[in-house]
């Protein structure tokens, strides 16, 4: 049986609460291998007085990608639609001495999108980086079985968001003279599993806006490029918790599906691990990146 055929049946509905209950990867385990946060960004100052904006940072990847880059002296503004969550956020990066605005907006709507992008430059200059990170994932659905409205959420999020990001960013980068701008992609750009369809669709999609916006600015000194990270252990993958499990036993589920779906490194990665891929795609490090999309996936992609 495929890769992918293996964890679909891990994954259905039915199927998790009876993977979780034959398994027991410890936390200690599933942790193994990660990098420590002083060995990722080396204590740096790579963004010291750098204007970033990232869509999507009330949880997740967003939010470590946030208190990541206002650790290196960035002034990070940022979005996401749960006011609650951002103000926290905003508070815990403000506590240890960085600098962050929480702005809230909805990337579904250009409105938003344009006065987030406006506040931001407002308060902090720039932008000189913008990840454009938020994102929704369904429950795992064949696609005949997926609503009009559900594949319209999905697409509205995971590529008109980005698209209008960009947008409304460009503009300002090229008055600069130049800028960084990453999208949070997917594995699911190169390749998918059932049940994934409007997922896949969209984040294919990232694949085609990055590779056009490289060429289109690249004269204006704007790099464009996606980090396509593997599964990671984040709010997200709760869409396709089954109703009733409790925490413990949906903690086994993941690992187990790491286990099964990540062939090499047999784990989800940590949010900060791909933050701190987004961090060094963002740097003069990787000047000569652009265009791509560069998966973070723990050999994911790599199995067969
Ligand atoms: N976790 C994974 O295994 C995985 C793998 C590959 C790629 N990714 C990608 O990583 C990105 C971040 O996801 P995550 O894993 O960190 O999950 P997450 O914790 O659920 O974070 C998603 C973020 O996107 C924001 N968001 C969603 N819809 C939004 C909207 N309409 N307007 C503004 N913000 C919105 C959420 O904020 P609000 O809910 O507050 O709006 C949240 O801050 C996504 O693009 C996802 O596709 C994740």
């Amino acid at each position: 049986m495929g890769r992918s055929g293996k964890t679909d049946v891990l994954m259905s509905r039915r199927g998790a609460v009876g993977a979780a209950a034959g398994l027991a990867f410890g936390g200690t385990a599933a942790m193994a291998g990660t990098a420590r946060a002083a060995d990722r960004d080396g204590g740096g100052e790579r963004f010291r007085g750098k204007s970033v904006l990232i869509t999507g940072a009330t949880s997740g990847i967003g939010r470590a990608a946030a208190i990541a880059f206002a650790r290196e002296g960035a002034k990070v503004a940022f979005c996401g639609r749960r006011e609650r969550l951002g103000r926290a956020v905003e508070r815990e990066i403000r506590e240890s001495g960085g600098e962050a605005t929480y702005l809230k907006a909805d990337v579904r709507r250009p409105r938003d999108v344009r006065s987030f992008v406006e506040r931001a430059v407002g308060r902090y200059g720039g932008p000189d980086i913008a990840l454009n990170n938020a994102g929704i994932q369904l429950p795992f659905t064949d696609l005949h079985e997926v609503s009009i409205e559900e594949w319209d959420d999905v697409a509205s999020t995971n590529i008109r968001g980005v698209f209008l990001a960009m947008k409304y960013q460009i503009p300002y980068m090229r008055e600069a003279g130049g800028g960084v701008i990453l999208v949070t992609g997917s594995t699911n750009q190169f390749a998918t599993r059932t049940g994934l369809a409007s997922y896949t669709a969209a984040k294919n999609g990232v694949t085609g806006l990055v590779q056009a916006a490289a060429l289109e600015n690249a004269a204006h000194h704007i790099r464009v490029v996606a980090v396509a990270p593997g599964m990671t252990d984040t709010e997200m993958l709760d869409a396709h918790r089954p109703e009733g499990i409790s925490d413990e036993e949906w903690r086994l589920t993941k690992a187990a599906f790491a286990e099964q779906g990540v062939d090499a490194m047999k784990r989800m990665a940590e949010p900060e691990e791909i933050a701190a891929a987004a961090l060094a795609l963002a740097s003069d490090a990787f000047a000569f990146q652009t265009g791509t999309s560069v998966p973070v996936d723990g050999g994911q992609l790599a199995g067969l």
